[in-house]
């Protein structure tokens, strides 16, 4: 078996997206809307884990794609999930005050900032995909148009922002587990599909390798929002970098509140336990995304 260092691998490559995202989003300095791009700026490096753009780049050099290819994308994935993070802390959606272990981007600056910046960010994320296909020549971009696809068909209505909508009108007495399923695969699910489906598409992926690795990340997605939810029961504030027990106060239908927590607590090992039997299909090359999902299922932060 070919030998993985899970973690310096890991820091290899945030490292890398780290300074891709940097170039891409302007300081503004001494400019009149210096205030939104510092509020973006201050979200986005505020300390998130980087899991979407990792499993976009592994997952593409696991195939052996060209990282280059996929780290607008990658890039993209991580300022959608920042503007995501940036609105679910509102004072009229969860009202956070504390993310990624900083104050919430509302409270470091204004709420109206907060908004602006959220819907900056996502504008970012659009042009830095736009100008990945347009530095193509024509007849190459049909893969890079197809990537660009599988993200936007899941960041609207049909994906994260139905998700939302649905977490939001939901309490632990009203909500059965259909429902309860249906939030967590929009909210959070299809978020952590896309990146592997991103990273297969631009690595040439085979159709059956391309449903291979979805079923590993649909189920790597579950288990990573059973797990949110247990640590918000559980966790540790100071690892979490996230208020605990917000949840509880807000009546929220969460897999504990509806499932109990041991229960919950199975469901993580065994649906992991699936997401990896799946990345069979990648042999050896598998390696690294099998230790992520081990690193994703035994998480505390
Ligand atoms: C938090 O996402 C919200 C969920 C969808 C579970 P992450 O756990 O990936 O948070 P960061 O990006 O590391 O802050
Ligand atoms: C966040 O879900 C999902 C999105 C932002 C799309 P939660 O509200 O459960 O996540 P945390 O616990 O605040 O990170
Ligand atoms: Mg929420
Ligand atoms: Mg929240």
């Amino acid at each position: 078996v070919e030998k993985v260092d899970f973690k310096s691998k890991t820091k290899e490559i945030t490292a890398i997206v780290e300074s891709a995202l940097d170039k891409n989003i302007p300081t503004g300095k001494n400019r009149l809307q210096q205030e939104v791009y510092e509020a973006m700026r201050y979200s986005l490096f505020a300390g998130g884990k980087r899991l979407r753009p990792v499993l976009a780049i592994a997952t593409c050099e696991a195939l052996g794609g060209n990282i280059e290819d996929v780290l607008p994308y990658a890039c993209a994935f991580e300022m959608i999930h920042t503007y995501t993070l940036i609105m679910d802390d509102l004072p009229c959606m969860d009202d956070d005050d504390l993310r990624r272990g900083m104050p919430t981007c509302h409270k470091m600056f204004k709420e109206s900032t907060a908004i602006l910046a959220a819907m900056g960010l996502f504008n970012n994320a659009v042009m830095i995909m736009k100008n990945a296909i347009l530095s193509k020549s024509p007849d190459k971009r049909d893969k890079f148009e197809r990537a660009m696809s599988e993200i936007i068909d899941v960041t609207g209505a049909e994906g994260l922002i139905g998700g939302q909508i649905v977490d939001l009108a939901s309490t632990k007495e009203t909500t059965d587990k259909d429902t309860l399923h249906f939030i967590h695969h929009h909210k959070t699910g299809v978020f952590v599909t896309a990146p592997v489906r991103v990273g297969a598409i631009i690595a040439d992926a085979t159709e059956e390798q391309l449903e291979k690795l979805t079923e590993f990340s649909k189920n790597l997605g579950l288990a990573y929002q059973i797990q949110d939810d247990i640590l918000n029961v559980i966790g540790d504030e100071a690892k979490l970098g996230k208020k605990v027990g917000s949840d509880e106060k807000q009546n929220k239908a969460t897999f504990p509140s509806i499932y109990g927590l041991k229960e919950s607590q199975e469901m993580v090992a065994e649906i992991s336990k699936k997401s990896g039997d799946a990345l069979d299909i990648l042999g050896e090359k598998g390696e690294y995304l099998r230790q992520l999902t081990k690193y994703c299922a035994n998480r505390d932060s």
